[in-house]
């Protein structure tokens, strides 16, 4: 079977496309589509490959009962343009930095995360890492809203 394969990224990969690629991770699992997917979560800058999760992300989402304890972070490479069908942005900074890397025959989907919650008063997912508590909470709200918009959205294309 021909898996769809979505790629969150943010700047660290170790605060909101982690996030992303737990919560979406655990919508498929929930919606029995587990076997239809390959989830995965890169940084655009390489300062945390290899390290879990910062640890306010894990606290904060482990409340709403995700792990993300497994994930390492990585730095997004010009070859997962080749395997990802959806490259989703957490900001304008993060998809301008993809934008730069995209080859000229990418035919998959390079976006903004949250044009899947078009609802919402944000159009970026705001970096938690210099502020309190609150911040992780925020990415939740919109990464699990966003999560339920681009489920559906790919439901819908792919006839799932
Ligand atoms: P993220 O947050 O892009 O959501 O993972 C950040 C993580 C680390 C840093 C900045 C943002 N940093 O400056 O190390």
């Amino acid at each position: 079977m021909q898996k769809i394969h979505v790629l969150f990224v943010c700047l660290g990969n170790i605060c909101r496309s982690p996030t992303a690629h737990g919560v979406f991770q655990q919508l498929v699992d929930d919606s029995g589509l587990t076997d239809y997917f390959d989830i995965d979560s890169a940084g655009t800058s390489g300062w945390h490959i290899g390290k879990k999760p910062d640890s306010r992300t894990m606290v904060a989402a482990k409340k709403r009962g995700y792990d993300l304890s497994a994930l390492r972070g990585r730095q997004v490479d010009v070859d997962d343009f080749e395997k990802y069908d959806y490259i989703l942005a957490m900001d304008e900074s993060n998809l301008k930095d993809l934008q730069v890397l995209q080859p000229s025959h990418y035919s998959g989907v390079l976006t903004l995360f949250l044009n899947y919650f078009p609802e919402s008063s944000y159009n970026e997912v705001p970096d938690p890492y210099y502020g309190g508590d609150k911040g992780f909470d925020t990415v939740l709200d919109l990464v699990e809203a966003a999560s339920q918009g681009l489920l559906t959205t790919i439901r819908n294309e792919k006839n799932l």
